[in-house]
């Protein structure tokens, strides 16, 4: 055979072996027998050497033909492989399903009831207003009509920074800051926050969250606190709600009440009508009313504490934000707000 022929004869035997391949290491391995530099290919390029020099320049052409070919019939199969390829990785892979939604945070349930009833309040014409946590002795106490070791300090079990500095036992310094903030009246503020009390059991957190509400101004009288608190009562849980004032103590407030609204569980009723005829209500354990706020009007001391007209006219009031967020989500357990669990709070989402 000459050695033209034998060029071409490895097209054909090439293209026989490509066939046959199934792998894509077969098809490199085919490549580097034919075309690499020990290859078929260049072991009869090496004899160009022995022919004629008239015949060197014929074979010289032919071999880099057929070098082409070969090459591009190898690239051929290869492109083939690697499609194959591609088209069975799409098999697995499903473009339909759904993506990783990227992680999202929500607001705490305490911060959704603290922001309803500001809201409330803000559309009534209150301002949103804020103080410190660590708060004076006088802000705390003294304004608010509580003298030295008068007893009713007791009332609240004081975390003490140190001396005359305490963390604030409830947010009725905010009282004292805003009158103090606003020189005369009229006033109208909602301040939530932190409190902290020296607590800690089933129903009590050493930290929780209250809001205060403030109102002065001319000739504010107990009816329109009653109005405002039933007003909020029916904005949070619905109109039928209904609101009752229970008389009460604190130093800053003259009439003092607590204020109930009628139990959102059984409807005021004291029992849930049930398979077995009727059953106690768990929520106000049968009395059909709940606990939901402290109230009154400005004791005249405190608008003297704070350089107010002592014949002003106002009313304030201190709701427990735990508290209302338990009865208006149905949480039995108060723990569960600080507990820091996702699954409980990505209800709230
Ligand atoms: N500060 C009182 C408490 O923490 C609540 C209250 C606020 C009462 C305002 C009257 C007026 O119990």
């Amino acid at each position: 055979m000459s050695l033209i022929n034998e060029l071409e004869s490895l097209v054909g035997e090439l293209e026989q072996n490509l066939a046959r391949a199934v792998s894509l290491a077969e098809l490199e391995e085919l490549k580097t027998a034919f075309l690499g530099r020990k290859g078929r290919l260049a072991a009869l390029m090496g004899k160009l050497k022995d022919l004629d020099a008239g015949a060197r320049p014929a074979f010289g052409q032919k071999a880099n033909e057929i070098k082409q070919l070969l090459t591009a019939f190898v690239e051929a199969r290869l492109q083939d492989f690697k499609r194959k390829r591609e088209k069975e990785s799409l098999l697995t892979f499903d473009p339909t399903l759904p993506g990783r939604l990227p992680w999202q945070g929500s607001a705490h349930p305490v911060t959704l009831v603290m922001d309803e009833i500001c809201g409330i309040f803000e559309r009534l014409g209150y301002d949103t207003v804020s103080g410190p946590e660590v708060e004076t002795d006088f802000h705390n106490f003294e304004a608010l009509n509580f003298p030295p070791d008068h007893p009713a300090r007791d009332m609240q079990d004081t975390l003490y920074v140190s001396d005359g500095i305490v963390l604030r036992t409830h947010t009725s310094p905010m009282q004292v800051r805003a009158m103090l903030a606003r020189k005369k009246p009229p006033v109208a503020v909602i301040a939530p926050g932190k409190v902290y009390r020296r607590d800690s059991d089933l129903t009590h957190t050493p930290m929780f969250h209250q809001i205060e509400g403030l109102l002065v101004d001319k000739n504010i009288s107990l009816a329109d606190l009653r109005g405002t608190l039933t007003y909020m009562a029916r904005s949070l849980f619905g109109q039928s709600v209904r609101v009752r004032f229970r008389p009460s103590f604190f130093p800053f407030t003259e009439p003092s009440a607590e204020v109930d609204i009628s139990c959102i569980m059984c409807g005021g009723k004291g029992y849930i009508r049930s398979k077995s005829g009727r059953e106690a209500c768990r929520v106000c354990k049968t009395t059909g009313w709940l606990e939901i706020l402290g109230s009154g009007m400005v004791d005249p001391n405190v608008f003297k504490a704070v350089g107010f007209d002592p014949e002003c006219t106002g009313f304030a009031f201190g709701l427990g934000v735990e508290r209302v967020a338990m009865l208006k989500y149905g949480i039995g357990d108060l723990r569960m707000f600080f507990d820091n669990d996702l699954k409980f709070l990505q209800q709230f989402a």
